[in-house]
């Protein structure tokens, strides 16, 4: 069975910058109180990156996974998959995967949406890695992409400092040597009410709240206990020891959440890929984000065991353990 090599990634942030200062300003004229400090303390966000009006999810995504295929040394052509992690997809229907598509001039390969909030990432690298394993995929572009900033209600302190927008890709291809080595993922339904967005259109108008609501606290305690169980599973399933991680990148939510997870793993800091500072939570384009800036910047090279984790709204968590 062959295994999915990651052979590319590619990021990209809307230009606009919003510092913890520019948005307290913003949200003092409308009688809203929030500061650098507490938005520092209690999440280690220090900025974040917002899209303009009218700028989508498919054209986030689709620079990205342009420096992808770049980094990769592939043609759109090549691509047998492409799947678009994203809970702000431009439509309804179709899928942002075929926006991608159409956009990078690719055609015939398969193309289709996962939808796990801020896991889907994980969610749909995991679904290209099966792709490829069982021969019915090649060569696979898997993104992250999300304009968050449309479902955040602005009026709300207690979530609209937490995020921010941006995509992420990676490049997979079918390859004799290791590739991803153990993936698991997980969900409790039971839990879509400690962080959603339920709403709905039909027939022409919006039905129920169509912003992101959130339980602060009741999702750090299940984002720590779900990842830190997720972590050991795939360790076992790879016949690994959490020792042999050379890198650690989590979903970028909060610095402590990662802290408390590293911590608890026994990951030391200095090989844990933290972003959260500069982009906010981005969702699904999170983790790829963090992956690429660490690969570019020289942190992560050829041969290291990389440990990616998402977790976020459904309730949904998953790793994915790959050699680079
Ligand atoms: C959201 C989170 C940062 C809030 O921190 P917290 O320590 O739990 O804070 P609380 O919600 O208890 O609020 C504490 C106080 O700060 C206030 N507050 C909330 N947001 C604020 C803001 N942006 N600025 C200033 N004060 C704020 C609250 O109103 C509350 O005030 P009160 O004590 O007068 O009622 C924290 O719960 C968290 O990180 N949760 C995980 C969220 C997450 O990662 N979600 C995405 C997962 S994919």
């Amino acid at each position: 069975m062959p295994y999915s090599k990651i052979i590319g990634s590619g990021g990209f942030l809307p230009p606009r910058v919003v510092t913890n200062n520019d948005l307290a300003a913003e949200l003092a004229t409308r009688n809203i109180e929030t500061s650098d400090d507490w938005i520092i303390e209690r999440t280690g966000i220090r900025q974040r990156h917002l899209a303009d009006p009218g700028v989508t999810t498919s054209q986030l995504a689709t620079e990205a996974a342009r420096r992808a295929l770049l980094d990769a040394g592939i043609q759109a052509a090549d691509l047998d998959l492409i799947i678009v992690a994203t809970s702000t997809p431009d439509h309804i229907f179709p899928s942002t995967a075929c926006l991608v598509q159409a956009a990078l001039g690719a055609r015939g390969g398969a193309a289709f949406d996962v939808q796990a909030v801020c896991s889907g990432f994980v969610y749909a690298l995991t679904t290209a890695d099966a792709f490829i394993q069982a021969g019915r995929a090649r060569t696979a572009l898997v993104i992250g992409a999300e304009v968050f900033s449309s479902i955040l209600d602005w009026n709300d302190r207690g979530t609209c400092v937490l995020f921010g927008d941006g995509a992420g890709a990676v490049v997979l291809r079918a390859d004799d040597q290791p590739g991803i080595l153990a993936a698991k993922l997980g969900a409790d339904g039971s839990q879509m009410n400690i962080l959603c967005a339920a709403g709905n259109v039909s027939h022409g108008a919006v039905v129920g709240d169509p912003f992101l609501r959130m339980d602060g606290q009741a999702v750090f305690k299940l984002a720590v206990t779900s990842l830190t169980r997720s972590a050991n599973d795939v360790c076992s399933m790879a016949g690994v020891r959490l020792d042999d991680i050379d890198w650690l990148v989590p979903h970028q939510a909060n610095i402590r959440i990662i802290n408390f997870l590293g911590r608890r793993l026994g990951v030391p800091d200095e090989r844990v890929v933290v972003t959260v500072d500069q982009h906010a939570n981005t969702s699904a384009a999170s983790v790829p984000l963090a992956l690429d800036a660490a690969r570019h910047d020289g942190r992560i090279k050829a041969g290291d065991l990389v440990m990616m984790q998402g977790v976020g709204g459904g309730f949904t968590w998953g790793s994915v353990l790959v050699r680079m």
